[in-house]
């Protein structure tokens, strides 16, 4: 089978800029920012990013384009390709599959929350809702978690949810042209144009309360901007800062590497990582920054608006933005563009989140783009029942832990190591530069050989210090959960043990064929 091909370079950047701006841009980061020091948390955000984010870019695109030269458009046949002589580094390429399928389960169906809060915004379905209390109320009926005036059951939720899980499997069977890049192209161009509108309309409500002309949307922006130097010196801000960079940039998850498969050898990846991450720091410092915590802070003020980003990046999103929408003018319309703008950076996230497994199974497996699909579609399916009936009992919690946190470092700081060293620093530099539009500066060649795996594997370290012993023990979970995240713990390391066989099974299939051939 022919390998399929993004149609141009601005395809592939917008795809990965698609998979990068995600609901991180526009909920997890103003939530970390406000919490972790405001101004102040920009400076272990921009050193993260420059010392650990936009080298794993490089190292994914370049490790990418490289695996797909030998027809491997995931991590265990990418990895092998990178250490030949090495017997088990394919089964650690295993995690860059695991992990965005273990993401996809629960992020589809938030996702699918935004399609169902657009409608609603659309049809004032919870215009009646003009307190905290009961918008939290309404979003707790719709998640199935109680019943009352505003729904009686699941049955929505889920009917959204179908929507949405169909229109994802539906696109990836499209294929890398005709799916997902057609889709991030459109998506990509309507949310930014409704990121920019919300931001003027935001900016420009300057203090809608006469009465308290200090709750306005500068001051706001002096809220989650002005610096407070103390929190440089906690570790746990340094922490915030890094993970933020890892899931906004979509790093250490496996899906750039697929992504990049679909380059052909000549193909630029210097300039389109770069590009690709400088339009995710524009959606996410620039908009993400300028929209809910000026806008919480301008009808809430100062102590609202800490109570607010301290509630999370759901209550923000679902809770906080609704009641903002309703008291402006053409609000139905605003907070229709508002949920569809997260629904769209959600879709092409989790585009990028089913691709590497559907790629698995039509590289090692010979399947067709139909059968890998429809394998996908019933496994996924099953999994994400869990995530959504279970949601009240820290199941998804446990999933974005596993596949959300832990699986990106400790498979970014694999392929980082490999990449530098394994395979070469001499031959990863050269191998970078191939087709390249631009030449990085060489700093980045001491960056790349020695600051971010050591970054990365300061950080796991510090995780097994602190914390290994309370998670192992589930000492943060409550003893009414504890049986369910057991179980999701067992869950995820059976279908875990299932990928690794896969993949001893396809090694297998290939080295027979091999010796056929030879024979
Ligand atoms: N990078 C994606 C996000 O920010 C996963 O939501």
């Amino acid at each position: 089978m022919p390998k399929e091909r993004w149609s141009s370079k601005l395809g592939i950047i917008l795809a990965v800029a698609g998979s990068a701006i995600g609901l991180g841009n526009f909920l997890r980061f103003p939530v970390q920012a406000a919490g972790n020091g405001g101004g102040a948390f920009m400076i272990p955000y921009f050193v993260a990013l420059l010392l650990v984010g936009l080298p794993l870019m490089w190292i994914e695109w370049t490790i990418g384009r490289f695996g797909g030269g030998f027809g491997h458009s995931t991590a265990p046949g990418m990895f092998h390709t990178l250490w030949e002589k090495n017997k088990f580094i394919k089964y650690f390429g295993v995690i860059g599959i695991f992990g965005p399928i273990v993401i996809f389960i629960y992020y589809v169906y938030i996702e699918s929350w935004l399609l169902g809060y657009s409608v609603f915004a659309l049809l004032g379905k919870y215009n009646s809702c003009t307190t905290e209390q009961s918008m939290s109320a309404f979003l707790q009926a719709y998640q199935g978690l109680v019943k009352n005036e505003f729904f009686a059951g699941i049955a929505p939720a889920y009917f959204f949810f179908l929507i949405t899980f169909i229109l994802n499997v539906w696109v990836v069977y499209m294929g890398i042209q005709k799916g997902i890049e057609k889709v991030c192209e459109w998506a990509l161009a309507v949310l930014f144009l409704f990121g920019v509108i919300l931001v003027i309309r935001v900016l420009t409500l300057g203090a809608p309360d006469p009465a308290k002309p200090d709750f306005n949307t500068i001051n706001g922006l002096g809220f989650l901007w002005n610096p407070d130097w103390s929190a440089l010196k906690s570790a746990k801000v340094w922490l915030a800062a890094t993970g933020q960079i890892f899931f906004t940039l979509s790093c250490g998850i496996g899906v750039i590497l697929t992504y990049a498969s679909y380059l052909t050898k000549q193909d630029d990846v210097a300039l389109s990582g770069l590009s690709a991450a400088s339009a995710n720091e524009f959606a996410e410092v620039i908009l993400g920054g300028s929209i809910v915590i000026p806008a919480a802070f301008a009808f809430f003020g100062p102590a609202g608006a800490k109570n607010i980003a301290a509630g999370g990046a759901f209550n923000l999103g679902f809770v906080t933005m609704p009641l903002v929408m309703e008291k402006i003018a053409f609000g139905n319309i605003f907070g229709f563009m508002w949920f569809m703008l997260l629904f769209l950076a959600g879709i092409t996230s989790s585009i990028s989140l089913a691709q590497p497994a559907i790629a698995f199974l039509e590289d090692e497996f010979n399947c067709s783009k139909k059968r890998a699909c429809g394998i996908f579609g019933i496994v996924t399916f099953v999994l994400c029942q869990p995530a959504i009936f279970l949601l009240s009992k820290g199941v998804v919690d446990e999933l974005d832990f596993w596949g959300g946190t832990f699986c990106l470092v400790l498979f970014a700081t694999i392929e980082s190591i490999l990449f530098a060293w394994v395979f070469g620093m001499e031959k990863a530099w050269t191998e970078l530069h191939v087709g390249s539009d631009i030449t990085i500066p060489r700093i980045y060649r001491f960056i790349i050989k020695y600051i971010t795996p050591a970054f990365l594997l300061v950080i796991l370290g510090m995780w097994f210090w602190q914390d290994w012993r309370s998670v192992i023990l589930m000492k943060n979970v409550s003893q009414e959960n504890r049986p369910y995240v057991l179980a999701t713990r067992i869950g995820l390391v059976i279908f875990f043990g299932i990928l690794v066989f896969l993949v001893f099974h396809a090694w297998q299939k290939r080295k027979q064929k091999g010796e056929q051939n030879a024979s």
